[in-house]
């Protein structure tokens, strides 16, 4: 161990300690760095060059817009996952290059166009004072100015254009996929009607009575729904669950006489959002909803006894013809699927 004493030795080398200079009362303020022109500034070639930069941002946006709307309509889907994959391409790409030229010219715009000039504004208590409204009013006609826009015409024209034609993005694919009609009365109805033959989904086989045995569950579609238009979305409507209780089971019915000594018929289309209830449990009657767990009491009017959806399923009234096989007694005496229908009522 090295010893250290007051007269030499190792302690002499040590070096030598200092103090930290004095903290300043206060510190000057360094301002702001010097102001350097940019190239536009200074080269009107240069201005002149940054000016087409954004004009032909705001043309990709413009022709964004219009791929778009040029593929909405040259690219239909059909039931293939293909043409769907197409169109979305497509559409995606148009509204990708609407959007993005819109972005690219107000950042391009702003950074080289517009007046670089180098502001202070003092401190001063947060207020709307009648000056202070002024101000604000004066500061925005001033951006206007600086912004160039009145000089600069064909600018004008494109940003208008640019700006006037995007809406079209959302507009024509939300009105063009109402399928050109704004009825929404359609909403309500299904195609279930008086007599028509209760099938089994997807066969189509019509269904007897005498063949739903207690605790059994059927997916059924109406009879002839493969000769309509559009098979698929007269299922999504009108899609049934028909189950069989014992009758000293049921604690409720929705329609008064709307079941077949037992045999119930309720909507398959969960009123939360409107996913297919299929989940079944035989014991409890309860039929659950595998989207957000909604549970409906089939023994009790098929009533909402946990989770979000607000109202009970829809009951198809159902009776026997004099085959007996089963038959809708009418449509659904209310709007299937999703609870924002009733809002319609
Ligand atoms: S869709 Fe059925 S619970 Fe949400």
């Amino acid at each position: 161990m090295s010893q250290v004493d007051n007269h030499g030795g190792p302690a002499d080398n040590l070096p030598e300690l200092r103090t930290a200079p004095p903290v300043p009362e206060h510190f000057e303020n360094p301002g702001l760095p010097e102001h350097k022109p940019r190239l536009g500034d200074v080269d009107p070639r240069a201005d002149k060059r940054r000016e087409r930069i954004v004009l032909a941002l705001f043309a990709v946006s413009t022709l964004g817009t219009i791929g778009m709307l040029v593929a909405f309509f040259a690219l239909p889907t059909g039931r293939d996952v293909a043409t769907i994959h197409r169109s979305n391409l497509w559409l995606g790409l148009g509204l990708a290059a609407s959007l993005l030229g819109i972005g690219l010219a107000a950042i391009q715009w702003a950074k080289s166009i517009m007046s670089n000039e180098e502001r202070v504004e003092q401190r001063h208590p947060l207020q709307s004072a009648p000056q202070v409204r002024q101000a604000a009013v004066r500061n925005l006609a001033e951006g206007v100015k600086d912004s160039g826009i009145s000089r600069r015409g064909l600018l004008k024209t494109a940003v208008v254009g640019s700006l006037a034609l995007f809406p079209l993005t959302i507009a024509v694919p939300l009105i063009g996929d109402v399928g050109g009609s704004w009825d929404v009365s359609k909403f309500k109805h299904t195609m279930w009607r008086k007599g028509l033959r209760l099938t089994i989904d997807p066969s189509g086989r019509p269904i007897k009575a005498a063949d739903v045995t207690i605790g059994s569950v059927w997916h059924v579609i109406p009879d002839g729904i493969d000769k309509t238009p559009d098979p698929l979305e007269e299922k999504a409507k009108a899609i049934v669950l028909v189950v069989r209780l014992d009758p000293r089971d049921v604690k409720s019915e929705q329609i008064p006489g709307g079941s077949y000594q037992g045999i119930f018929a309720y909507s398959k289309i969960c009123t939360h959002v409107g996913c297919p209830v299929a989940l079944y449990e035989q014991q409890t009657h309860h039929l659950l909803c595998p989207c957000h767990q909604s549970t409906f009491d089939v023994a009790d009017g098929a009533r909402v006894i946990f989770g979000p959806a607000k109202r009970p399923l829809p009951q198809l009234p159902i009776t026997v013809d004099d085959q007996g096989y089963l038959v809708a007694k009418s449509d659904f005496t209310q709007p299937v699927g999703p609870s924002f229908w009733d809002r319609l009522r």
